[in-house]
């Protein structure tokens, strides 16, 4: 391995994409943070401008809990009028800025925060990028009094859901991971999903996918758009 593939790590891509997501962190504004890995660097990142920006809103407890911990204010999302940007990273993530989100269980608290973002600016490595949808099993929340039900009609799409053991949601709720769809046409699948009684959220990010990728590679920052 040469110098230049060592400082090239899949940490490195995910802390230079959160350095340079701050450039669209607009001054005085309120920014929506995203929750894993990558989102917690762009975290340790927005600290160093914190007095350049009114606060936050945490798509997450533990990403509420890392902001505070920098003393940047966490808003409630009801309080405020507008967020202008959304940084989050991804799980998978295609050309068309499609992606899914989940892995770490924060979907549905994601989705809401990119849901009223007039932008949602993506961060990831360049593993991230792929093809079709659908490597990652997509990570579905559920009513827990749903989860048989939901795992049933889950299979008559043809997926195979796995219920996440010992995992439960900031909003009390479990996660079903569905294995084995190929992902032609996400947000026919995204919508169908939504269909089920007993989902609250999948993880699905499609009709509302990103405005902004900066993808993370060997030979530093991709910036895709749409
Ligand atoms: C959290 O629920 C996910 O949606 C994350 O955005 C996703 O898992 C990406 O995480 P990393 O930045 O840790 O790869």
């Amino acid at each position: 391995m040469n110098e230049n593939t060592m400082t090239q790590t899949q940490d490195e891509q995910k802390r230079a994409v959160a350095q340079a997501a701050i450039q669209h962190v607009p001054i005085g504004s309120i920014v929506g943070v995203g929750t894993g890995s990558t989102a917690n660097y762009f975290i340790d990142e927005l600290a160093k401008i914190k007095h350049k920006i009114k606060g936050a809103v945490a798509s997450s407890e533990n990403t509420a809990q890392r902001l505070r911990g920098h003393h940047i204010e966490v808003l409630d999302l009801n309080s405020i009028d507008e967020l202008p940007v959304y940084i989050d990273g991804a799980d998978e993530i295609t050309e068309h800025l499609h992606m899914i989100k989940g892995g770490g269980g924060a979907l549905t608290r994601e989705k809401i925060v990119a849901a009223t973002a007039k932008k949602f600016v993506c961060v990831t490595d360049q593993s991230k990028l792929v093809k079709v949808l659908g490597t990652f099993p997509i990570p579905v929340e559920v009513i827990p009094m749903a989860s048989s039900y939901v795992a049933r009609a889950i299979v008559q799409l043809g997926g195979h859901p796995v219920l996440r053991q010992g995992f439960i949601t900031d909003n009390g709720n479990v996660i079903l991971d569905i294995h084995g769809l190929q992902i032609l046409n996400p947000v026919e699948l995204e919508t169908n999903l939504n269909q089920i009684t007993g989902i609250v959220t999948n993880g699905l990010f499609a009709r509302r996918g990103a405005n902004v990728l900066l993808l993370g590679t060997d030979k530093g920052i991709h910036t895709m758009d749409i």
